[in-house]
C-alpha cells in the first residue's frame, strides 16, 4: 500500500515539475479533446435507436415490463464512459503515458461494456422499427445464418477465448507497438476489445431464465478471468524492464520514466480492474443463493400442498376454483386454446403436457406455466405479458428461436388460458 502511495505521489509531484520544463518539447500535454466523426457518429445513433426503442415499448407493451428506468440509466451511463474513453483528453494523453492508455482500456472493457449489456440494448434497437420491419430483420437474421453464427461465437468457451486472447494479446509488448503505430491496428485492437467484452459480460449478466451460463459456472468464469487478466499487470509492475519504449517520448514530457508509468499502468490494471471482477462475482453469488432459496421455497411449498391435499380433499376443490376464476379472469377458453396448440405446431419445439404429440425439445417445455415468475427470462409472468409474449416473440427477445406465428388477440387468450391450466 505504501509503495501505491509513494508512486502516486511521485506522480502528482512529477506533474508540476513536468509543466515546467515540457515547455517546447514536441510534446504537449494540453488536455485536448479528440471528435472522431465515425464514434460520435455511432454514438448518436445508438442514442437515436435505444430512445426510440424505450418509447416504442412502452407506448406499445406498457411502461417499466421490458426495459424499466434503470436499463436507461445504465444504457445513459455507458454511452456516457465510451464518450469519456474515446473522445475526453483520455485519448490524447493515453498516446502519451501507457498508464492513461490502460486507463482507457479498461473503461471500455470493464465499465461501458458492462453497463450498455445492462441495459439491454439488442432489445431496444428492434423496436426501434416499426413492425414490419422487425419482422424483415428478424427474417434476415435468421435467413442469412447469422442467428446460427451468433449462437456458436456466442458459447461460453469461444466468447472466453476471445476475451481472454484479446486482452492479452494487445498488451504484449510487440502487437501492443504494432496499433501504436498504425491507426487502423489500433481501431481494430479497440473495436476487438469492446466486442469481445460485449459478448463476455451478456454471459455473465444475462437475466436468470434464459442464461446460457448458470449463475455457479459463470462465478468460475469470472473468477479464473480475473486471475488471467491480472497476469499483464503483475508482469508490469514487476519488470525490470521497459516493456514499451513507444512511450519514451510522451513520458519524459510528463516528467516520468517508462519504469514508472509502466508500474503505474499494472496497478490500475490490478486494483479497479480487480474490483470490477470482484463486484461481478459477488453479483453472482448473491444471485446465486437467491435462486437456490426460492428454489428451496418451491420446493417446500409444493410439500405443504401435497401434504394438504393428502390430509384435507377439502382443499382441492378451493384450489381447482381458484384456477377456474383466473381463466375467467383472462377471457380465454382453455379447450379452444389446446386446439389451437396442436393446429400451430408449438408442439414440434415444446413439450406440453395434455397435448398430444407435443414432445418438442427446441423450446423449453411448457409445463408449470401459471407457477413461472418469469416468461422467457425476461417478461413478468402475467397474462397480458404471456400474450404479449405469444404474439410477439421475436420483438421481446430478438433472435430466439420461437417464431411470430401470427396468432389473433383471441387466439393468444385461448392458448393463454391453456397454457395457465398447467401447474
Ligand atoms: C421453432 C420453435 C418454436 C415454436 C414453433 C414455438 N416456440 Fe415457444 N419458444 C421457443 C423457444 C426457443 C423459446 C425460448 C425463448 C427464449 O427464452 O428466449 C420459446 C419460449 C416459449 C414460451 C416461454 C417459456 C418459458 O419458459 O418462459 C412460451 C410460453 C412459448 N414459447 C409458447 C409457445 C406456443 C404457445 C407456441 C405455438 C403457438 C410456440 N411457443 C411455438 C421455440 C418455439
Amino acid at each position: 500500500m505504501m509503495q501505491v502511495l509513494t508512486l502516486i505521489g511521485v506522480i502528482v509531484a512529477s506533474h508540476d515539475a513536468a509543466l515546467a520544463h515540457a515547455v517546447g518539447h514536441p510534446i504537449t500535454h494540453e488536455l485536448e479533446w479528440s471528435f472522431e466523426p465515425w464514434v460520435l457518429v455511432s454514438l448518436c445513433a445508438a442514442i437515436f435507436l435505444y430512445t426510440a426503442g424505450t418509447y416504442r415499448i412502452r407506448s406499445e407493451v406498457g411502461a417499466e415490463r421490458v426495459l424499466d428506468r434503470w436499463h436507461s440509466v445504465t444504457f445513459a451511463l455507458g454511452v456516457l464512459v465510451v464518450f469519456i474513453a474515446l473522445c475526453s483528453p483520455i485519448d490524447t494523453v493515453g498516446e502519451q503515458l501507457f498508464s492513461v492508455h490502460m486507463v482507457q482500456h479498461l473503461l471500455l472493457m470493464l465499465a461501458a461494456a458492462p453497463l450498455l449489456v445492462w441495459s439491454r440494448p439488442a432489445i431496444a434497437f428492434v423496436w426501434a422499427f416499426s413492425p414490419a420491419w422487425r419482422k424483415r430483420i428478424g427474417r434476415f437474421w435468421t435467413g442469412a445464418g447469422l442467428g446460427g453464427a451468433f449462437t456458436v461465437l456466442m458459447r461460453p468457451l469461444t466468447v472466453w477465448v476471445l476475451f481472454v486472447g484479446s486482452f492479452v494479446f494487445w498488451h504484449l509488448p510487440g502487437p501492443y507497438s504494432w496499433a501504436f503505430h498504425n491507426e487502423f491496428v489500433h481501431a481494430i485492437e479497440h473495436a476487438s476489445f469492446f466486442l469481445t467484452s460485449l459478448a463476455f459480460w451478456t454471459l455473465v449478466l444475462e437475466p436468470s431464465g434464459r442464461r446460457r451460463l448458470g449463475y455457479a459456472s459463470a462465478l468460475l468464469y469470472v473468477t479464473v478471468t480475473a486471475l488471467l487478466s491480472g497476469l499483464p499487470g503483475a508482469l508490469m509492475i514487476l519488470s525490470p524492464r521497459a516493456l514499451y519504449p513507444d512511450h519514451a517520448a510522451g513520458v519524459a514530457a510528463w516528467g516520468l520514466t517508462l519504469i514508472e508509468d509502466q508500474q503505474l499502468a499494472g496497478l490500475i490494471m490490478w486494483i479497479p480492474a480487480g474490483a470490477i471482477y470482484i463486484a461481478a462475482a459477488v453479483w453472482l453469488f448473491v444471485r446465486m443463493m437467491q435462486d437456490t432459496e426460492s428454489r428451496n421455497i418451491h420446493i417446500r411449498r409444493s410439500a405443504t400442498v401435497s401434504a394438504m391435499i393428502l390430509l384435507l380433499p377439502l382443499v382441492l376443490g378451493g384450489c381447482r376454483d381458484e384456477a377456474q376464476s383466473s381463466e375467467t379472469h383472462l377471457g380465454g377458453s382453455p379447450k379452444r386454446g389446446a386446439t389451437l396448440i396442436g393446429k400451430f405446431g408449438c408442439g414440434a419445439c415444446h413439450t406440453v403436457p395434455g397435448i398430444e404429440g407435443a414432445d418438442g425439445l427446441v423450446g423449453p417445455p411448457l409445463d408449470h406455466m401459471s407457477k413461472r415468475v418469469y416468461i422467457a427470462g425476461v417478461l413478468r409472468n402475467t397474462p397480458d405479458n404471456m400474450m404479449t409474449w405469444l404474439r410477439n416473440p421475436q420483438s421481446v427477445v430478438p433472435n430466439n428461436a420461437m417464431p411470430d406465428v401470427g396468432l389473433s388477440e383471441q387466439q393468444a387468450r385461448d392458448i393463454a388460458a391453456y397454457l395457465y391450466t398447467l401447474d
